[in-house]
């Protein structure tokens, strides 16, 4: 049960943005992209029910559909517990967290049924619900891998005592959280020791700030911590991003991020960065800079 067998490639590929909250890919599309991410070793994908206001699953089912084959060469995360606004959930009508029994069953088999697939790889909890019954939640993860139609089970956006009540009621194997050189809170908050302490290893949303660090600002956070990047990117011949995903990954409880991007470039760029190898005082120079003083 649990943890045994349950593994991750060293980079995630996050689907959010592939659909209809981002590039819209087509489902020809859709398969180089995930062509391309097997070739280079990469077979995670990340979901969520409410991707592209609850359509993304569907468009990756579209895939599978005409490809089976790619079944048995990816891994499929996916996420429930939002209850969004959207018209294609016309019985939501407010924005809630869900983690009943009822909700959890639910949405697995609207997931297996628009992904094409018979099992799920991991499931997560997208966000804590603050009604959350653990009990009821672990009979909810004991007969969704009884059946077969979940491998394994992990939270997302929990906080240390929300994972450590879960985790004793049942075996997690991952807390997908934010974490980024603009994102420093799990570095303060117990959330990476407590991965360290249970060997869990933590996954990383928005690993380059969604984003944000590449556009056009004059936050002046953003710009010390791009001009302490880009000098560390000349010294190792990389580039910015590059830089900023080995400062993640240099973390020793192995986070392991959860790209956004839609282009390949930059998955390749990013697989390359693994081997960047920062020192300890490069390491706190971005700190420093994202911060805006030294360390106490
Ligand atoms: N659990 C949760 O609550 C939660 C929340 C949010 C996200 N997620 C997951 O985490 C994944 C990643 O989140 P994210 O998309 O915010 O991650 P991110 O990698 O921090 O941001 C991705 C964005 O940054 C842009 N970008 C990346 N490298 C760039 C560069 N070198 N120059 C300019 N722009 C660059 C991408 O554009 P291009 O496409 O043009 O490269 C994309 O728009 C999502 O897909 C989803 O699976 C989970």
């Amino acid at each position: 049960m649990g943890i045994k067998n349950f593994e991750l490639s060293r980079l995630i590929i996050g689907t959010m943005r592939l659909g209809d909250w981002g590039v819209k890919m087509d489902t020809a599309n859709l398969e180089s992209f995930v062509e391309e991410c097997l070739a280079l070793g990469l077979k995670d994908f990340d979901h969520a029910d409410i991707y592209g206001d609850y359509t993304t699953e569907q468009d990756f089912g579209a895939l599978l559909t005409i490809r089976p084959d790619l079944r048995d060469k990816i891994r499929l995360t996916t996420k429930c517990g939002i209850k969004m606004l959207s018209p294609n959930r016309p019985d939501h009508k407010i924005k809630s967290y869900d983690s009943s029994k009822l909700h959890i069953l639910q949405s697995v088999e609207n997931s297996l049924k628009v992904l094409k697939t018979d099992f799920i790889d991991l499931l997560l909890i997208h966000r804590p619900d603050f009604l959350m019954n653990p009990q009821d939640l672990a009979e909810a993860f004991e007969s969704l891998q009884k059946a077969g139609k979940v491998l394994h089970f992990g939270v997302s956006n929990f906080t240390t005592s929300q994972f450590e009540l879960l985790h004793s009621y049942f075996p997690l194997v991952t807390n997908q959280i934010e974490i980024s050189i603009s994102h420093l809170q799990p570095f303060y908050d117990g959330s990476l020791d407590q991965c360290l302490k249970y060997n869990i290893v933590p996954t990383a949303w928005s690993p380059l700030g969604g984003g944000v660090l590449f556009q056009d600002t004059k936050d002046e956070r953003v710009l010390r911590i791009r001009k302490t990047g880009m000098a560390l990117a000349e010294k190792y011949g990389a580039q910015l991003d590059q830089i900023l995903l080995a400062w993640l990954m240099k973390h020793p409880s192995g986070i392991i991020p959860v790209l956004g991007t839609s282009r390949i470039s930059r998955v390749k760029s990013a697989l390359a960065a693994c081997n960047i190898k920062l020192s300890h005082e490069e390491w706190y120079e971005l700190w420093q800079a994202s911060v805006g003083t030294e360390v106490p």
